[in-house]
């Protein structure tokens, strides 16, 4: 029995944001942000981001990607009805997960229900992940655990989306310029290949809550709830000691990717494509030198989409699965960081 991914799915928001665009205010928000764009690409490796509209929530980017992933899986050839090659390939489906900092509703209901109900995914359980960027390596753990335990379970969903732009603080530059939205989605499916040599081989998954504060939202959950009337003491937006996390993620990336193979028996050689959450450039960077990877072996669209938190990974394979980088035997290795704090990181066959 193996866990494979059989197809792939991304959402961007059509606003595409550049540097200069902050930089000039020319960008549909209220501020013009004290920035620039040979700053931002020298710290971090962005260029630009996609901004959801006004009313755009994290299902809807969600339920995209999903609808790629199964017209994907469905082999929907962009003749006859798409609708319906989705419909049919969403019934098939035991699971959807979503990992997500940014849901539609904070507690409940879980964004995984609204896309499960929108793509008619009847059969289907649901639920939502809280990892932080790490999402999506946590969900597709959970994915692979939950499809093995019963051998009737066939198929899951995993989706990372996010629309952080809705959470940062526009008067924060330290903050506001990493982020991005966007979602992304692969489709598990068990199938009766052996296991170690196709799918999922071998996943990683961390946390350490003593740096709950380093990336933090504290506002509006039960320790600080809204209260009418209030004065707004503790905001409502994403804070972050960037270099706490900086020091941290560079340390999750290099023991991380180490541990993986170091578990498998394998080197670095063997792998194909390293894919990190995409958050900075420079992280990525400080990681490949005491790691003494070559730069070629990392995925990095950071450039486009910014950090996308827990969609990162899954529009990034998205991209390579498309853009034909991924061969049938590939392995990768995906890896992850973010608030929680939490890391992780996949080895999976393609
Ligand atoms: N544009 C221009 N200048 C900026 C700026 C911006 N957007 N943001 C900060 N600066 C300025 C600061 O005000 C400071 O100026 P000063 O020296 O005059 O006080 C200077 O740049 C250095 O700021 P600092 O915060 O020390 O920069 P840094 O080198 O630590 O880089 C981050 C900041 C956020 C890029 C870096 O800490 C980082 O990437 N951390 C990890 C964040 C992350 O990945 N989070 C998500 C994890 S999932």
């Amino acid at each position: 029995m193996a866990i494979e991914i059989i197809a792939t799915g991304k959402a961007a928001p059509p606003r595409r944001v550049t540097n200069d665009d902050l930089a000039q205010g020319k960008w549909g928000g209220a501020v013009k942000i004290d920035t620039n764009d040979e700053w931002i690409r020298s710290h971090t490796g962005i260029g630009a981001r996609h901004i959801a509209d006004e009313g755009i929530a994290c299902s809807d980017l969600a339920l995209e990607a999903a609808k790629q992933a199964l017209s994907l899986a469905a082999g929907w050839d962009g003749a006859g009805e798409r609708d319906a090659a989705i419909a049919e390939t969403a019934l098939s489906l035991d699971f959807i997960i979503l990992a997500t900092a940014t849901p539609d509703y904070y507690g409940c209901p879980a964004s995984a229900c609204v896309v499960q109900d929108k793509i008619g995914a009847k059969r289907a359980a649901a639920m939502d992940i809280i990892a932080g960027c790490t999402g999506f390596v946590y969900g597709l753990e959970t994915a692979a655990g939950l499809l093995s335990v019963r051998a009737d379970r066939k198929r899951a969903l995993v989706i990372g989306s996010e629309v952080l732009t809705k959470v940062v603080d526009w008067n924060d530059r330290g903050t506001c310029i990493l982020f991005g939205d966007g979602a992304g989605a692969v489709l598990v499916e068990k199938t009766d290949n052996p296991a170690g040599k196709r799918g999922l081989l071998r996943t990683i998954l961390g946390a350490d809550g003593s740096g709950e504060e380093f990336l933090a939202i504290r506002r509006g959950g039960t320790r600080n709830p809204w209260k009418a009337g209030e004065t707004v003491d503790i905001p409502p937006h994403l804070e972050m000691d960037g270099r706490a996390v900086y020091n941290f993620a560079v340390k999750a990336v290099t023991e991380t990717i180490n541990n993986l193979i170091a578990e498998e028996g394998i080197t670095i050689d063997d792998v194909a494509w390293i894919v990190p959450h995409q958050a900075n450039a420079r992280i990525v960077q400080a990681a490949l030198k005491r790691l003494g990877i070559p730069e070629e072996k990392f995925f990095l669209n950071i450039e486009e989409y910014a950090n996308t938190s827990a969609a990162s990974i899954p529009i990034a394979l998205d991209e390579m699965n498309r853009g034909g980088k991924l061969h049938r035997g590939d392995l990768i290795l995906t890896v992850g960081f973010g608030g929680g704090l939490t890391y992780g990181g996949n080895l999976i066959v393609w």
